[in-house]
């Protein structure tokens, strides 16, 4: 199973930021989870929200920034002081910094109103040599639809709410032709789900863990990544 640092390992450090990664790594986490966001100039930066606002000392939607101005916010103060250097970091940069150390998991937040961002998001990952060891998720199907029809190869998580949880063979087949493993929320699991989507050749992973009776619950499945703010919940015992 694999052990997903959620914004890297951000229970102890400001998420979506290096030392948040760095830390996932040192903690032993096998993937790091990020968010990506279109800046004004098309840059893609790793923020969760459409707005700044909650993560750094800046105001306002991120695609109304130039990634320059992104660059000169401070994103971990709000977090404690000790992360006053901390900057919102580029995918690029990510790429660069942890491709070849820990598996990576991109999430393509709001594609309806980023127009562009699968196309951006696979040629960034294009200059990297990648593997199964890079994916792409996304809460919307036609933004993993794209990534498909941009990268066949590349492996895609459709992440489900418990609202689109009527998983019938169907939807599962449907599912099945774009993502290659389905991100479903803890609530939701349970034994004979999991077997059906394996059984429709999918990884089942789980998101997000932030307790230990949680994830002490999640072990006892057959599931095949776990997406948690606190990795060495799982670790401890690796
Ligand atoms: O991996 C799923 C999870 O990251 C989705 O929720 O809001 O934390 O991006 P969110
Ligand atoms: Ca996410």
């Amino acid at each position: 199973m694999y052990i997903i640092a959620h914004r890297g390992s951000s229970s102890a450090a400001p998420e979506n930021t290096i030392a948040a990664f760095d830390l996932a790594v040192q903690q032993g986490a096998d993937y790091i989870e990020l968010d990506v966001q279109l800046t004004m100039d098309q840059h893609v930066a790793v923020i969760h929200d459409d707005t700044v606002d909650r993560t750094s000392n800046g105001s306002g939607l991120v695609k109304g920034y130039t990634l320059d101005r992104l660059k000169k916010l401070d994103a971990g103060s709000w977090f404690h002081s000790q992360y006053a250097n901390e900057r919102i970091p580029t995918l690029q940069e990510i790429l660069e910094r942890y491709s070849q150390r820990v598996g990576i998991l991109i999430e393509i937040k709001h594609p309806k109103r980023q127009i562009g961002i699968e196309k951006a998001v696979v040629d960034i990952i294009n200059r990297f040599a990648y593997s199964r060891h890079i994916m792409v998720q996304s809460f919307d199907a036609n933004a993993l639809q794209r990534v498909k029809a941009y990268a066949p190869s590349l492996r895609t998580a459709f992440i489900i709410k418990p609202s689109a949880f009527k998983l019938t063979k169907r939807k599962l087949a449907e599912y099945s032709s774009f993502a290659d493993c389905l991100n479903m929320k803890k609530t939701m699991i349970n034994r004979w789900w999991i077997d059906r989507i394996h059984s429709f050749g999918m990884d089942v992973f789980i998101w997000t863990v932030k307790d230990q009776k949680t994830a002490d619950r999640m072990k006892t499945y057959h599931i095949d990544g776990v997406v948690t703010d606190h990795p060495p919940f799982f670790l401890k015992e690796k």
